[in-house]
């Protein structure tokens, strides 16, 4: 089933087009929205959530348009969002009581593990107002959890913790959807974090849909392979690869190689091609990984030269 429909979207603030005509859908599973601060992340999840109305488009959740049914949607997804402002008079307890009476269905221990899946437990009795700023997104993450949803729609959901609490949480999510089956949308501007998660990825910036996929595919269409070369004679070597059609790109580096290429393959016969000759030793080769971020700034670039 499509869980979220998004066709030709379009808000807009004054004159200002904040979101310009997006298109995506995302069936069950782990997806990320991505973009840096202002490509319109937040507002699309606050038009899918119903929290402001599109101006263009037709908007669905669960097969059900935004615009006519939104209370419907409310009742089966969790949310948090970006920079969560709570109750700091209430506890942790308090909080999550007041949300799971909101959710039909929900029960006392289902407030438990939620505060448990989210490792905010041990805090229950305590005023909000007393948390630091990762206990309140960790409060916020356990209230979107509550009632079991089918879809949580999490805003830079990492955005207040410490690495080792980010690691948590992405591991939290990964286990939520094996074993609930829940479906996440996850807005962030820190790529790097979405890629061991996310099984699709919607680009925008500036209001439009850069590109969308899965992590794979994002990879093989804009990655370029980069490797670092550990030789004697790098000047040498050098020259002969700027020759070489298999190369894209030669950096001298601290007395090492930086080479691109667009196939591995070819490039690596080509090497061993020049090992077997002799005509340097190869002491090393390190291959630098391509990231989420990488494909970001490519996709960017190429659209900017069209
Ligand atoms: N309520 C609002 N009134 C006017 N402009 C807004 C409002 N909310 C967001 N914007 C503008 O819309 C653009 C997209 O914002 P937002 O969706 O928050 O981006 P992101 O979440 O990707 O950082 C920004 O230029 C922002 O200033
Ligand atoms: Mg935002």
């Amino acid at each position: 089933m499509t869980l979220v429909e998004v066709q030709s979207l379009v808000k807009r603030y004054g004159t200002l087009r904040v979101l310009d005509g997006v298109s995506f859908s995302l069936e069950k599973g782990i997806h990320g929205l991505i973009g840096p601060n202002g490509a319109g992340k937040t507002t699309t999840l606050k038009v899918l959530l119903g929290l402001t109305n599109a101006d263009e488009g037709v908007v669905k959740v669960f097969g059900l348009d935004v615009s006519k049914e939104s209370s419907r949607i409310l009742e089966r997804v969790g949310v948090l969002h970006e920079n969560p402002r709570l109750p700091g008079w209430a506890t942790g307890l308090q909080f999550l009581r007041y949300v799971a009476s909101l959710k039909p269905g929900s029960s006392n221990e289902d407030i438990m593990s939620v505060a448990k899946i989210a490792d905010i437990d041990y805090a229950l009795e305590r005023t909000i107002g007393t948390y630091s700023a990762g206990m309140t997104q960790r409060i916020g993450f356990a209230a979107a959890l509550i009632g079991d949803p089918e879809l949580v729609f999490l805003d830079e959901p990492t955005a207040n913790l410490d690495p080792l609490g980010r690691i948590d949480v992405w591991n939290r999510i990964l286990e939520l959807h094996k074993e609930r089956g829940a479906s996440f949308l996850i807005s962030t501007h820190a790529l790097f974090e979405l890629e061991k998660v996310c099984q699709t990825i919607v680009i925008l910036h500036r209001g439009k849909v850069l590109d969308q996929g899965t992590v794979e595919t994002l990879t093989g269409k804009y990655s370029v392979h980069e490797y670092v070369l550990h030789v004697d004679h790098p000047s040498f070597l050098k020259e002969r690869l700027e020759k070489s059609g298999t190369v894209k790109n030669v950096e001298l580096r601290h007395d090492k190689l930086v080479v691109s290429v667009q196939n591995p393959e070819a490039f690596f016969q080509e090497l061993s091609q020049l090992v077997r000759n002799r005509d340097f030793h190869l002491m090393d080769v390190e291959s630098s990984k391509f990231t989420l971020e990488d494909i970001f700034v490519v996709a960017f670039r190429r659209k900017m030269e069209q």
